[in-house]
């Protein structure tokens, strides 16, 4: 039974250079998201893309001498193959290179321009072409774009303004209305004094390169590349085509889930375009913390970005996976480093989640002849760990609500961890040397398996290889009905399953050689 819809975005990467682990964050943290969302009965959709037009693309293109197209479509099939890797699971990838986004760009410039929310200009102005930002005078740093510190460049031309001022009360008031519009709270204060110190109204064409979708009613111009971007959450569902039925379905977005570094443009700019067209706002704009390295924030241009593919293929996508969405604070940075990853893969991973399935695994096996046997009545530290399994899963589900995804694996360790210090309470190969002690070995056993099971259905979303080689090990992997949201009731594995032990999950990452 459906609990209703839910949608799901990144924000649509600029394929100017292959993708770094801050990338691989969102969008990971977004699939995250979208699995656990589609386990526990939603009909969900998830989006994401490539912003491809603009200055910087048509730049970096002509500097390898190709055309943008030629140039995007080969860094295209590198994001593509990296989400691939990362078991990235999108329900649609968007270009906004596409026909079917084109043409929505065009009908909503066009509708915006009848109605008379855009007006032409003239416009003199600084631009920041990293960030394909305009900025006013007066909120230059030292005369650098405030967000990365760059330069910035003088533009002087004719241009077409949207009327961004009408809209700022309209969006303040949306935003005191709806406290959860913008999270965390800590960057809805931010954009409200952003908003509160004045807005003046946005250039959204330019003159001076072609790489973009020319305005429809004056091919001089092409449209400023965030309008054109930020349509894409609505163009991937087919707004105003012929066949709308996703974005009937799908539309408002539930999360837009982002860095912090773009809010600004997803809860200001996206808001009252959106208005100006009478469409409903999105549910949530979330803006995450960034990883940082030691040398800062990694960025293209700075040349110090970590590659995911090399860290894939080195420890393996459920423990890269793992450690950027456990390492990252929620709304707060995270910082980055391979020492850290490898201590949190040794600990979390092989010590506390690997241990625990390999004994309990080599315990049934050594005691019962690999068969789970069916539990006794309940005592000493049974209690606690099954109220603890019991209810874990509704914990997890509000951090996910609340796009907590670190907290939401704390949450399910918290259960691993329980599960290891039941081990220790009960010393079952103190059980084992008595006789009479047989049905309470049998029980606590069972609480085992049982553990195991909930914690690796409730970990699937965030390490989705994971569930196939437990279940494996748990000999329950015929047993799909057993591996839901909603098989979370204590007491479903059944008695007389047989385990059966298998490779390491996380073998040990030797530090030594970690950079082998
Ligand atoms: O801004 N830490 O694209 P972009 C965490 N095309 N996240 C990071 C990160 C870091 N160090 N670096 C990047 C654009 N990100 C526009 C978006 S949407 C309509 C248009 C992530 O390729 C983070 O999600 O510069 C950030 O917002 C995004 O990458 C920026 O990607
Ligand atoms: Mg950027």
């Amino acid at each position: 039974m459906s609990r209703g819809t839910f949608y799901i975005t990144t924000p649509i990467y600029y394929p100017s250079s292959n993708l770094h682990i801050g990338h691989a964050y969102t969008t990971v943290a977004a699939d995250a998201v979208a699995r656990f969302k589609k386990m526990t009965g939603y009909e969900t959709r998830f989006l994401t893309g490539t912003d491809e037009h603009g200055q910087k693309i048509e730049r970096a293109a002509k500097a390898i001498e190709k055309t943008p197209q030629e140039f995007v479509d080969e860094v295209v099939a590198g994001i593509k193959h990296l989400w691939g890797k990362l078991e990235v699971d999108y329900d649609d990838f968007i270009r906004t290179t596409e026909e079917r986004h084109k043409k929505v760009v065009s009908v909503i410039f066009q509708k915006l321009y009848d109605q008379g929310d855009i007006y032409k200009a003239s416009y003199e102005g600084w631009y920041c072409t990293p960030c394909e930002a305009f900025w006013a005078e007066s909120r230059l740093e030292e005369g650098n774009c405030p967000d990365c510190g760059r330069p910035v460049e003088l533009l002087q031309e004719e241009s077409y303004f949207f009327k961004m001022s009408k809209y700022a009360d309209r969006l303040l008031k949306h935003i005191e209305a709806h406290p959860e519009f913008i999270l965390p709270t800590s960057r809805r204060n931010e954009m409200v004094s952003f908003i509160k110190s004045g807005l003046e109204d946005l250039c959204v064409s330019r003159t001076t390169f072609n790489w973009g979708i020319p305005v429809p009613f004056n091919d001089k111009h092409v449209i400023y590349v965030w309008v054109d971007a930020l349509t894409n959450y609505i163009s991937a569902l087919g707004y105003d085509t012929d066949d709308d039925s996703l974005f009937k379905k799908y539309w408002p977005a539930d999360v837009h889930l982002m860095g912090k570094d773009i809010v600004r443009f997803h809860s200001i700019i996206w808001p009252m375009l959106l208005m100006a067209l009478g469409i409903e706002l999105p549910r949530h704009v979330v803006g995450h913390g960034w990883i940082l390295l030691e040398s800062g924030k990694m960025s293209k241009s700075k040349g110090n970005v970590v590659d995911p593919v090399v860290l894939i293929d080195k420890y393996g996508v459920d423990a890269i996976r793992y450690y950027l969405l456990r390492e990252m604070p929620f709304g707060a940075d995270g910082s980055y480093s391979e020492d850290a990853l490898v201590e949190r893969i040794n600990k979390d991973l092989a010590n506390d989640l690997g241990n625990l399935v390999s004994r309990s695994i080599a315990m049934v096996e050594k005691y019962f002849g690999g068969q789970v046997q069916a539990p006794a009545a309940a005592e000493g530290p049974d209690r606690e760990i099954i109220d603890l399994a019991e209810e874990t899963p509704a914990i997890v589900e509000e951090y996910v609500d609340r796009t907590d995804i670190s907290g939401a694996l704390s949450a399910i360790w918290r259960l691993v961890g329980r599960a290891n210090k039941y081990v220790d309470e009960t010393a079952p190969w103190a059980l084992a040397k008595d006789p009479a002690k047989k049905d309470r070995l049998s029980t606590v056993m069972y609480n085992l398996a049982e553990s195991l099971r909930f914690i690796t259905v409730m970990a699937s979303p965030f390490m989705p290889n994971l569930p196939a080689r437990v279940w494996a090990q748990l000999g329950i992997d015929g047993r799909p009905e057993l591996h839901t949201w909603e098989s979370l009731t204590w007491g479903r594995l059944p008695a007389g399953t047989v385990v059966k032990r298998g490779q390491a999950l996380f073998p040990r990452i030797d530090i030594e050689g970690k950079n082998k």
